[in-house]
């Protein structure tokens, strides 16, 4: 399997929108209880608006994918901030087509997503994952990452 690991062509509007639509696809595929699905409207919105944002020389923003076949089947999008006074990396999504789960995309998008963090001077990666999600959970401990902190809740 030939697959290309590329940031997003912001120069390709289609790609560009199919990439924040595939973002909304990790938050679903995550949590499709809690899933609400944006409209055409803000989809466009989404897309022009990181169109301007990804061309900022400051680089805050960092899309990646993963294609075959120009087709985008993978998709990791990241942020740089401060966190705990540390210049820090933010994983906002990851994405992979269930036709190609389990064959290292997500790993291969993770590793490339810290290489680029650590080019920009990140000091450490963060993300959130549910409790229900076994799959990103064991990928994150695969990959060397612990728990920082615990978000509690309680049903009212
Ligand atoms: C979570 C998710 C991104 C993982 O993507 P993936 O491409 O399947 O992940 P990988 O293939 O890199 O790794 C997953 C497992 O496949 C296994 N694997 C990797 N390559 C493999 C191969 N060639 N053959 C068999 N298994 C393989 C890995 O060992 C890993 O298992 P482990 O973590 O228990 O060790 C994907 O399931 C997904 O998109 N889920 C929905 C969205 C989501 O939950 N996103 C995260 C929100 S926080």
């Amino acid at each position: 399997m030939e697959i290309e690991y590329r940031p997003i062509d912001i120069s390709d509007f289609d790609e560009v929108k199919y990439f924040f639509i595939t973002h909304e696809y990790s938050w679903r595929d995550a949590d499709p209880e809690n899933f609400i699905p944006r409209s055409d409207e803000e989809r466009e919105q989404i897309a022009k608006k990181y169109i301007i944002e990804l061309q900022d020389p400051k680089e805050k923003y960092h899309c990646l994918g993963a294609f075959l076949h120009n087709k985008l089947i993978g998709s990791h999008f990241l942020d740089r901030y401060i966190i705990e006074g540390k210049s820090a990396c933010h994983v906002h999504g990851l994405w992979v087509d269930p036709s190609f789960r389990e064959k290292g995309v997500a790993h291969k998008l993770k590793e490339l997503g810290e290489t680029w963090a650590r080019s920009k001077g990140c000091l450490l990666m963060d993300s959130n994952v549910k409790v229900s999600n076994k799959a990103m959970i064991s990928l994150n401990e695969r990959m060397g990452y612990k728990v920082a902190r615990y978000n509690f809740r309680k049903e009212l």
